[in-house]
C-alpha cells in the first residue's frame, strides 16, 4: 500500500492507496470518525459490488453506519438528490460530528462533499472512489459540486476530505469506458506534469487498460502524488492547479456543443488535449514528434483523436464564455514538451481555430 499525504496544513490528510485495502476503512475511520455518525452515501451498482464489503469493515470495528443510496451518474449531483441526503441525514440523528462516506465514482464524492461541506455547517468527509477517474483526480482537492439545470458544476465548495482509500482492485469491475476516461486524466497528468507517468503507460499501454494491480497501483500512486502536489501548492485553484485544465477548455466546449451525448467526458478530453497541443505546436512550444506520441497514445488508450463531428463555431463560442476567459483573451494550459506545461494567453483566434478545426 502507497499513503500520499496531500499538505494542507493542519487540514493534511492521506490517499491510502492499494490493491485489497477495502477491510480496512473500519479501522482506518474509528479515529477520524469518533463518536459520530458515520453516513455512507453511494449509487445502486457500487451498493450491490461494494457496500457489504465496506459495512463489515465498519460494524467489525463497531461503527453503525446509515446508508444513504442515491441515483447514479449526474443524477447524483442535483440539488433534490442533495436535499434527499440531509433530510435522511437529519432523520437518521446524525449531528454535527458525523462523518459523510462517499462509496462510488466522481458524481457521489462531488454529491457527498458538498453535503459535507454544507451540513450543520460544515461536517467530516472520507472518500473510498472506485472508478479510475475519482482515483486519479476527484477524490483529491476537496473541490465539490452540484449541477444546476442550467450548467454542470455551477454551485459548490472547497472542503477537503480527511482520508481518501483507493482501493484498487475495486477497478476490476469498472467498464472499459470508466477505465479510459480515467486514463484520459492519467495521460493529461503525464503530458504536462510527468514525463515519467507518460512514459510509463506509453510502455505498458496494455497491462494499463487492462488494470493489472502492479499497473494500477503505478499509475494510481503516481497520479495521487501529481495531484496531491498540486493541491498543496495551489489549494484555491488560481495558480499551478490550473495546469490540470489541460485539454478541458476545448474538451467541455466539445461536451456542451454536442449536448453531452456524443462524447463522454475523458473522450472530450482526449480531443481536447489533441487540439491544445496542435495549438501548443503552432506556438513554437511543442514539437511534431511530440504531438504525434501524445495522439499514439491517446489511440493505443482507445480514446478518440479526431474526426469529432462537433460543430466548431459552437465550441469556439462556448470556451469564450468559459470560466478560463480574462479580459476577452483565452487561458489554455498547454504542453511544453512531455512532462511539462504552461498556462498561456492565446490572443491569436487564428491559431485556435486552425488547431480546431483539424480535431472537431
Ligand atoms: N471534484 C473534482 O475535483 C472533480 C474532478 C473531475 C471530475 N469530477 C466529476 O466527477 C464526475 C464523473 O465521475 P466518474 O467518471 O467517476 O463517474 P460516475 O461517478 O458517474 O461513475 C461512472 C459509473 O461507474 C459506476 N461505478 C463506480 N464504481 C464502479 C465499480 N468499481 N465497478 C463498476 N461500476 C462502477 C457508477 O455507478 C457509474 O455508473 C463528473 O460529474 C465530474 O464533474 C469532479
Amino acid at each position: 500500500m502507497r499513503a500520499i499525504r496531500v499538505e494542507l496544513g493542519s487540514r493534511s490528510y492521506e490517499v491510502r492507496v492499494g490493491a485489497g485495502i477495502l477491510g480496512a476503512v473500519g479501522e482506518w475511520l474509528k479515529p477520524i470518525a469518533g463518536r459520530g455518525t458515520p453516513v455512507v452515501v453511494t449509487v445502486p451498482p457500487v451498493e450491490r459490488l461494494y457496500l457489504a464489503q465496506v459495512e463489515e469493515a465498519l460494524e467489525s470495528c463497531g461503527l453503525d453506519p446509515l446508508v444513504v443510496v442515491v441515483e447514479d451518474g449526474e443524477d447524483a449531483k442535483t440539488p433534490s438528490a442533495f436535499l434527499d441526503v440531509v433530510g435522511r441525514m437529519l432523520e437518521g440523528g446524525a449531528g454535527r460530528d458525523s462523518t459523510v462516506i462517499s462509496l462510488g465514482g466522481g458524481c457521489v464524492g462531488d454529491l457527498s462533499g458538498f453535503v459535507a461541506s454544507t451540513y450543520m455547517r460544515g461536517v467530516g468527509l472520507v472518500h473510498i472512489p472506485t472508478t479510475l477517474l475519482a482515483q486519479v483526480d476527484s477524490s483529491i482537492g476537496g473541490k465539490t459540486a452540484l449541477n444546476h439545470p442550467k450548467s454542470k458544476n455551477l454551485i459548490g465548495t472547497f472542503h477537503q476530505p480527511r482520508l481518501v482509500v483507493s482501493d484498487v482492485s475495486t477497478l476490476k469491475t469498472l467498464p472499459r469506458k470508466e477505465i479510459r476516461c480515467g486514463l484520459a486524466e492519467v495521460v493529461k497528468y503525464g503530458v504536462v506534469l510527468d514525463r515519467r507517468l507518460f512514459e510509463y503507460v506509453e510502455s505498458r499501454a496494455e497491462g494499463v487498460l487492462a488494470l493489472e494491480e502492479r499497473d494500477a497501483e503505478e499509475v494510481v500512486g503516481r497520479s495521487v502524488a501529481i495531484k496531491a502536489g498540486i493541491v498543496s501548492e495551489d489549494e484555491s485553484d488560481i495558480g499551478r492547479r490550473m495546469l490540470l485544465n489541460f485539454g478541458h477548455t476545448v474538451g467541455h466546449a466539445i461536451e456542451a456543443a454536442t449536448g453531452y451525448r456524443k462524447y463522454s467526458h475523458g473522450e472530450a478530453v482526449a480531443l481536447g488535449m489533441v487540439a491544445e497541443s496542435k495549438i501548443a505546436e503552432r506556438l513554437g512550444m511543442l514539437r511534431g514528434a511530440e504531438l504525434s506520441r501524445i495522439e499514439a497514445l491517446l489511440s493505443e488508450l482507445g480514446l478518440p483523436t479526431g474526426g469529432g463531428g462537433v460543430p466548431l463555431e459552437a465550441a469556439l463560442g462556448l470556451m469564450r464564455g468559459d470560466k478560463k476567459v480574462e479580459g476577452g483573451e483565452l487561458r489554455f494550459a498547454l504542453p511544453c514538451g512531455i512532462g511539462s506545461g504552461k498556462v498561456v494567453r492565446v490572443t491569436d483566434m487564428g491559431v485556435i481555430k486552425d488547431a480546431l478545426s483539424e480535431v472537431l
